[in-house]
């Protein structure tokens, strides 16, 4: 029998490939722009590096990590997400000793053990960026624009942003406790889940799916409400710097990230349109991370985009185009000419495709078709004696006579 792949792990075929290009492509400028540099850091880490940021109480942690012991006997993990090697060579590398702002961003993949389905699988792939170093709204406000430009720019304007805050280790405690007395009172109505959750990690609740937890969630007290003077201050003036930008956001009180590092602001840009995988990106700020890691204490915000869920939006288009030119031959003698002219060209930055199988004409022209390129021409003897032929726009029929040059065809297939 022979082997597949692993359960939630893809192949990327190249007849997807185009629209990843274009993601990828569409992220680096967008990011460049902002002055954001690409950190390429490896796919693996000690295991400890993720207990310690994402949270030993989260699902990640808890259960979704690929962690196994090397031959050194030393536990590593693939990494389930970008932030926590980031900040980890941050620190390692002093990235802040010269200047402690650092714009930084990543693509790859990470790796989650979850169940898989449409727009979640095992292996699949981020792109993130991170600023450290700036505790200023004005940071919160240009992240949060940066992933809005992005979906514009590759022209999706369906995802929205939702923005919320989720205080600070001096305001965050009051808030669990009020959490926990509300969601005491309905203990019953809660899932086993959450009932282990009350102790470990009271506000995953809210996000929790499970019909009887959303109902008896629904009246629960708004982190919003319980922000310190500090906290709240810094997340109007988030707002505030998005009304200046005229950035399109709604406020979602109830949402909880599924990693334990942020603080203040919070945010996901949201679909309908992929089932229950809502979330297409998501990031927040996490001011106490790089020191919990052993740096300095310095704050960073950020987020990460699921390629795959983009690419799952932007459909079935094809990026890389078609061929500017269908060379198709009449017979063997032929083929040298067809060959010089395809070489000539494809180096002057002309995509052109040829028969490779001494097909009819007919099928060769039929593959022409299929391939929908923009011109054919057809080489007999005729055409290698002059030295010329007739090149045809596939798309109304007109034609051409040029020349076999190649300077004299770049000119005729720009019509
Ligand atoms: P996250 O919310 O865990 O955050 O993941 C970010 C995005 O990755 C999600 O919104 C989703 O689009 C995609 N994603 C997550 N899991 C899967 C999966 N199993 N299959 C397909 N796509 C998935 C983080 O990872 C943080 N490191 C983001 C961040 C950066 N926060 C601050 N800086």
């Amino acid at each position: 029998m022979a082997i597949t792949a692993i359960k939630g792990f893809n192949d990327i075929l190249s007849s997807e490939s185009s629209r990843w290009h274009y993601i990828e492509q569409s992220a680096r400028r967008v990011f460049e722009l902002n002055g954001f540099g690409e950190i390429r850091v490896p796919i693996m880490e000690k295991t400890d590096l993720f207990c310690r940021s994402i949270g030993d109480a989260t699902d990640i942690v808890e259960k979704e990590m690929y962690s196994f012991t090397d031959k050194g006997e030393n536990s590593v993990t693939l990494r389930p997400e970008g932030t926590a090697g980031v900040m980890r060579a941050f620190i390692e590398h002093k990235l802040y000793a010269q200047d402690p702002v650092n714009k930084l961003y990543y693509l790859g993949p990470m790796f989650r053990y979850e169940r898989p389905q449409k727009g979640r699988y095992r292996q699949f792939h981020q792109i993130g960026a991170e600023i450290t170093g700036v505790s200023d709204p004005l940071a919160d406000a240009q992240v949060l624009n940066m992933l809005v430009h992005f979906f514009r720019e590759i022209g999706l304007d369906e995802p929205v942003l939702q923005v919320n805050s989720l205080g600070c280790p001096d305001c965050r405690p009051a808030y669990r406790t009020a959490l926990c007395e509300f969601l005491e009172k309905r203990h019953e109505s809660l899932c086993a889940d959450c009932k282990r959750r009350l102790s470990t990690n009271p506000l995953r609740t809210l996000d929790c799916k499970v019909p009887g937890c959303v109902e008896a969630t629904a009246g629960a007290p708004s982190v919003l409400d319980h922000l310190c003077g500090e906290c709240e201050q810094h997340f109007e003036s988030v707002r505030n710097y998005l009304a200046i930008s005229a950035t399109p956001y709604t406020i979602n009180s109830r949402m909880v990230r599924g990693l334990d590092y942020y603080t203040r602001t919070t945010f996901e840009m949201v679909t309908g349109l992929l089932g229950s995988q809502s979330a297409v990106a998501a990031g927040g700020r996490y001011d106490g991370l790089i020191s919990q890691l052993g740096g300095p204490t310095l704050p960073g915000i950020g987020f990460a985009i699921g390629l795959e869920r983009v690419a799952l939006l932007l459909g079935q288009r094809d990026f890389l185009g078609t061929p500017d030119l269908f060379i198709a031959t009449m017979g063997s003698v032929e083929r040298d000419t067809a060959f010089r002219l395809m070489d000539g060209l494809l180096k002057s930055g002309v995509r052109v495709e040829i028969d490779y199988e001494g097909k009819s004409l007919k099928s060769q022209m039929r593959r022409a078709d299929k391939l929908k390129v923009r011109y054919s021409v057809v080489l007999g003897e005729n055409e290698v004696n002059s030295g010329k032929a007739i090149f045809k726009r596939m798309s109304d029929g007109a034609i051409v006579e040029s020349a076999l040059v190649v300077e004299e065809v770049v000119k005729t297939l720009m019509h």
